[in-house]
């Protein structure tokens, strides 16, 4: 199934990442995408530990090396094609997928449907 358009692909340029807040059955559902070296990655913007959002700045997602997803309320690091958590309170625990798909120069929700 192909869903809403998220972002652009030059949105992620200034971070690596950007935020999304989506509507669900009338709730917010706040997801975030970011680039790798050569996939785009997408997540809900929820920590794991204590289920805040990530990011306190705009799109901030990386850690300083630019090669962690980072959590800047208690500085979790998580594997940026996993989400696995490898360093912080929730170490072992992930962040949750959030399925996207790039045509083009657009990031999309939900799977492709080309084959
Ligand atoms: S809420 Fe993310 S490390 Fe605590």
């Amino acid at each position: 199934m192909t869903g809403e358009v998220l972002c652009r692909l030059a949105d992620l340029d200034a971070t690596g990442a950007k935020e999304i807040v989506l509507e669900r059955n009338g709730a917010r559902l706040p997801v975030f995408v970011a680039k790798g070296e050569s996939r785009i990655f997408g997540y809900v913007n929820s920590c794991p530990h204590a289920r805040l959002p990530l990011n306190w700045r705009e799109d901030a997602f990386f850690d300083v090396s630019r090669t962690y997803l980072f959590c800047a309320n208690h500085g979790a690091h998580f594997a940026l094609d996993t989400g696995l958590c490898l360093r912080g309170p929730c170490k072992g625990q992930s962040l949750t997928p959030f399925s996207i798909h790039v045509i083009g120069d657009v990031v999309i929700e939900g799977e492709s449907n080309a084959q």
